[in-house]
């Protein structure tokens, strides 16, 4: 895995254009399954797991071709509907390729994602929908095999809006002969993307970033051509960052109606924002003051995916500040390596105590899931001296180049394979 080096003490200046979502992106890559015809994904990432969605596509008989920023697939030469356990264990999110295929062969068998970094991630809300829009759903040692001869709509009900369960039922429900209502739906702006893709394609689908999303058929359409948003997250890493280095940082491309959680907890700490429709201004001079308690929602709430960045942010500041995790049991992983940088944290359960200290001072560090690794890269931009992050493989899963970027603002942050 390879090695990041951060040295401290640099304040961070300039602009920087945000990348394209890694969690929009992913279930669009899937869906590419149902477009007839060519799909083009403007603003694709270059992630890792991008790269292990398009090495399932491939797989699965599709051709795909990547030129810079554009992605192009041809789901068309499709010759298989089974994920082996080697690609489906690289990311947890090609668990949205079980939606996308049994959609269009029926039929779709795969390994069951890893229980990753943040708890057991279960999907039994995905496989309960899927069963209640007909499919016949087997699990046994690990696998899961789905098959249908036709999948019927129905008004599903989920007991907690899951992005994932919510993504794959607005795929599997595109080949069910009539509507699908999807009830405590996820809301994120992730699944409005989706929507967009998939009614691009020749589906019918209203009420994504709502908790009310209804499908109501889908007639294929020629090929896709989309531009993948903004990722909210690595915008909120870098608005971390800053806060956290201080100095004074412009980000393009960016909605900041998207992440306005993350914005006014900044603010809340003393960091200047200003926004614009495409872009954020962030200027960190003084000193930072602990915040209120940031609690974890799902969107529009505060995103668990911030909650590591955030805490990065705060180790120096004035006061304690309160965070408390609701959306996975055990997404505190980084709170351990931030000690080793000579942070005060106390957790209790699903709360973290972070008590302010004068300083940090440069260590080595182990990723242990991509969030968590941006975060100690955030640490060490404030701490003294050099800070290795080691398995920091975890951080180009989803940032497109989080160390060229901070390099581009003044930071040092240097990778190494
Ligand atoms: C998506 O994961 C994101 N990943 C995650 O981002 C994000 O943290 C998460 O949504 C929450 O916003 C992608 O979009 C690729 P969930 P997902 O299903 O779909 C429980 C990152 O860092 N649950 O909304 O897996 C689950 O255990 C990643 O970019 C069930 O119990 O999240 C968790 O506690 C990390 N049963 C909660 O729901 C199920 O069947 C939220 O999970 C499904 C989920």
């Amino acid at each position: 895995m390879s090695l990041w080096t951060v040295h401290g003490g640099n304040r961070l200046c300039g602009t920087v254009k945000v990348q394209g979502s890694k969690n929009a992106v992913l279930p669009i890559l899937a869906a590419s399954l149902l477009t007839k015809g060519e799909t083009v994904l403007e603003n694709c990432p270059a992630l890792l797991d991008v790269d292990a969605s398009l090495d399932i596509l491939r797989h699965l008989g599709c051709r795909t071709a990547r030129e810079g920023d554009t992605v192009t697939i041809d789901s068309a030469a499709l010759s298989d509907n089974r994920i082996p356990h080697e690609l489906m264990g690289k990311m947890r999110s090609s668990v949205t390729y079980m939606g996308a295929i049994l959609a269009r062969t029926g039929e779709v068998r795969l390994s069951r994602p890893g229980g990753c970094e943040l708890g057991s991630r279960p999907i039994d809300l995905h496989l309960k929908a899927l069963r209640a829009l007909g499919a016949e759903v087997d699990e046994t040692g690990g696998e899961v095999y789905c098959r249908a001869e036709t999948l019927h709509g129905a008004y599903i009900n989920l007991d907690f809006p899951s992005v994932g369960a919510t993504e794959n039922i607005m795929l599997a429900a595109c080949a069910a002969e009539g509507t699908t209502t999807v009830t405590n739906a996820a809301r994120e702006p992730e699944i409005c993307s989706l929507q967009d893709f998939l009614n691009a394609a020749g589906a019918k689908i209203h009420g994504a970033g709502t908790s009310t999303v209804v499908v109501e058929g889908f007639t294929p359409r020629g090929g896709v051509r989309h531009r993948v948003m903004s990722d909210r997250i690595a915008a909120a890493t870098l608005t971390c960052a800053c806060a956290a280095a201080g100095g004074e940082v412009e980000l393009r491309d960016v909605r900041p109606e998207q992440m306005e959680t993350v914005l006014s907890a900044l603010r809340e700490m003393g960091c200047g924002i200003v926004t614009g429709a495409d872009c954020v201004h962030i200027r960190r001079q003084g000193a930072l003051k602990a915040g209120r308690p940031i609690i974890t929602k799902p969107y529009p709430g505060f995103p668990t995916d911030a909650q590591a960045l955030l805490m990065a942010a705060c180790l120096k500041a004035e006061g304690t500040s309160v965070f408390v995790e609701n959306i996975f049991e055990s997404r505190y992983r980084h709170v351990d390596e931030l000690r080793r940088l000579g942070a005060d944290i106390r957790t209790e359960g699903r709360v973290a105590m972070v008590y302010g200290v004068p300083a940090l001072y440069g260590a080595h560090v182990t990723a242990g899931d991509l969030r968590g690794g941006a975060a100690m890269v955030i640490a060490g931009l404030s701490a003294e001296g050099e800070t290795a992050i080691h398995d920091a493989g975890h951080i180009l899963r989803g940032y497109a180049g989080l160390n060229t970027d901070l390099q581009s603002l003044g930071g040092s942050v240097i990778l190494t394979e």
